[in-house]
């Protein structure tokens, strides 16, 4: 697996989110994406997944050396693309245990059938073990659950779509000491030289239970920085401003997008 985010410029509603981002994830690595609110973290993990609201300026995102940016959600999540979001929408009407069933089920090739015996039994053990409480499974999709419930049933989802890139979206918001330590666990366990992970996250404490390769900082929708795990800490203990201060960073400069050639001010003088 091979993922390459190659120079990508997005935007939304002509604000110009994402200004330059270069990133390649491959199956076996884990990367961590930190950086201040509002700097383009979330947004560069919609994209990817093909979230409608944002639109590719230029760039392109390869997934295996195919160029996925103009495909549909669905089509991105066959191939192995996966999110768990920062908030998980609800779908009330749509039971999770339902919703997880129709997503294995439009995988499968013509003809082929899922055995529900043996996803019922793989259902439970992977809810037993993020130790979600049984009802959930025929609860509406995230409707009511609790933060920490949203958190876990991503995890559960992740876990039984057995995706090729997963980035995990502030995974670790809204999880008590203990279900942190679970979530941990459980991805830990996912990790293989066959699946490449994105954690974004604001704090070390996940960092701790997801031991990451590469750490970047994302900062005015642009990864300004990578290096090791030490960059945790540093950020854990200062923040930001010793990033900013090292590469000169001033107040963010989010631009507009830039009027195409046919408006171009100077174009319209001649
Ligand atoms: N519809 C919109 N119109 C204008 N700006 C928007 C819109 N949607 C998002 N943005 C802006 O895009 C920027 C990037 O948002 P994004 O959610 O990617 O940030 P983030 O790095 O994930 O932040 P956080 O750490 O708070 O989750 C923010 O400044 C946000 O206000
Ligand atoms: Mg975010």
């Amino acid at each position: 697996m091979i993922l390459e985010i190659k120079d990508l410029y997005v935007s939304v509603e002509d604000n110009m989110i994402l200004q330059g981002v270069n990133l390649t994830v491959k199956g076996g690595e884990t990367h961590a994406i930190m950086g201040p609110n509002g700097t383009g973290k979330s947004t560069l993990a919609q994209i990817c997944m093909g979230h409608p609201k944002y639109k590719i300026e230029s760039g392109d995102i390869l997934l295996d050396g195919i160029s996925i940016k103009d495909k549909a959600v669905d089509e991105r999540s066959r191939m192995g693309v996966f999110l768990a979001m920062q908030n998980p929408t609800e779908v009330p009407g749509v039971t999770n245990f339902d919703f997880v069933k129709a997503a294995i089920q439009t995988r499968m090739a013509e003809g082929e059938h899922l055995r529900v015996g043996k996803f019922i039994l793989k259902f439970e053990e992977a809810s037993k073990n993020l130790q979600m409480g049984k009802g959930l499974a025929h609860r509406f999709l995230n409707q009511g659950f609790s933060g920490g419930e949203k958190k876990r049933n991503e995890i559960l989802q992740m876990k039984l779509l057995n995706p090729k890139v997963a980035f995990l979206d502030e995974i670790d918001s809204g999880l008590d000491v203990d279900a942190l330590r679970i979530v941990g666990e459980n991805v830990t366990k996912l990790k293989s030289d066959d699946l490449g992970l994105v954690l974004i996250t604001h704090y070390q404490r996940l960092l701790d239970h997801i031991v990451p390769d590469v750490v970047h900082v994302m900062i005015n929708g642009k990864i300004v920085k990578t290096g090791g795990r030490e960059i945790i800490s540093k950020i854990d203990s200062q923040g930001y401003d010793w990033v900013k201060t090292e590469l000169g960073i001033t107040d963010f400069d989010q631009r507009k997008v830039p009027v195409s050639l046919g408006t171009c001010p100077t174009k319209s003088l001649k």
